[in-house]
């Protein structure tokens, strides 16, 4: 089946950014999310990051207009019925997942491929939902999207070759590399990565330097472009918080309990940049 359409349900920041490069790439986009608005106002933000873009002389006009053009935000899960292609990306949770799944399972042709963005989630338990668990896989962007080069594919238990090859060959079109997890609770990148924001949490829980040392001394001594803590931060402390659940519960280690303080911010609503508040405060930087 030759794909044209991209169905993407969630237009927060990994759904926009995926809009975004798979536009870019010369796909339509139908952009969804419960709220025509969110969707119109994801569509919004990409054209403002566009502008910029054009401005700064690193796009035309013209592409700009054009990758723009590709993208329609829609209302809605049956809005996305025309998609030759689906991908999930709400929040970490597994509930809500299930049951989206089961509606695209409803609403989109039998040879639609679903994927989900889930950053953490087997993929084998979403595909078991469905009547297709050969058609459905992870398909795991980094924020953000326009930026990060990688995919992290995740085959299910059912999830056929077939499914994976066009998974990559989408991938490939969208100029990311991919590379490819076992279906594991929180598979290569988050099995890492969250660790580390986890232990950076502990630190600054234990007294042992600020946040801004902390980050300093992780930027500054290993190279990385964001410490630990803004990282956290630029993801969102609800994402790592449900990230680390999944690790927890999934592996049964205790080695992977989420840190207090983290879990304190989160109940604070203190969600990191998008609230305004994190480890850091942003609302003097603007
Ligand atoms: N969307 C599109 N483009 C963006 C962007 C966004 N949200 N944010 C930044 N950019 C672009 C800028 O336009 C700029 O492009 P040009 O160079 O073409 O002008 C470029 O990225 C660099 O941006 P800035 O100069 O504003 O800022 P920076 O140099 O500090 O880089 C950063 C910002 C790219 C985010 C960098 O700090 C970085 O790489 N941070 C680490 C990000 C990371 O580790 N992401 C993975 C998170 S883990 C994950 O996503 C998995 C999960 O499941 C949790």
């Amino acid at each position: 089946m030759s794909i044209r359409t991209f169905g993407i349900l969630g237009a927060g920041q990994m759904g926009a950014g995926i809009a975004h490069v798979a536009a870019a790439a010369g796909f339509d986009v139908l952009l969804a999310d419960v709220a025509l608005a969110r969707a119109e106002k994801a569509k919004a933000d990409i054209d403002k990051r566009l502008a910029k873009a054009v401005e700064k002389g690193k796009m035309t006009e013209e592409a700009r207009r054009a990758l723009v053009d590709h993208i329609k935000p829609v209302e809605g899960v049956p809005a996305l019925a025309p998609a030759d292609f689906i991908v999930e990306a709400v929040n970490e949770d597994e509930t809500l997942k299930k049951q989206l799944f089961r509606q695209f399972d409803e609403i989109c042709r039998p040879e639609v491929i679903l994927a989900t963005n889930t950053s953490s989630i087997p993929i084998t338990r979403i595909a078991a939902v469905t009547k297709r668990p050969t058609q459905v896989i992870g398909m795991h962007f980094m924020n953000p999207v326009p930026v990060m080069k990688l995919v992290e594919i995740i085959r299910g238990l059912a999830t056929s070759d077939a499914t994976y090859q066009t998974t990559v060959e989408l991938c490939a079109k969208m100029e990311k590399a991919t590379i490819v997890s076992r279906d594991i609770s929180g598979f290569i990148v988050n099995r890492i990565l969250m660790p580390m924001i986890n232990e950076a949490a502990y630190a600054l829980y234990e007294g042992i330097g600020t946040a801004a040392d902390i980050d300093v001394g992780m930027k500054l001594g290993t190279n990385q472009p964001m410490g630990p803590l803004e990282l956290a931060d630029f993801i969102g402390l609800d994402t790592c918080l449900a990230i680390m659940e999944v690790l927890h519960t999934g592996l049964g280690d205790s080695k992977y309990r989420p840190c207090p303080l983290l879990r304190q911010h989160v109940d604070a609503g203190w969600l990191g940049r998008k609230t305004g508040r994190g480890f850091h405060d942003y609302t003097a930087k603007g």
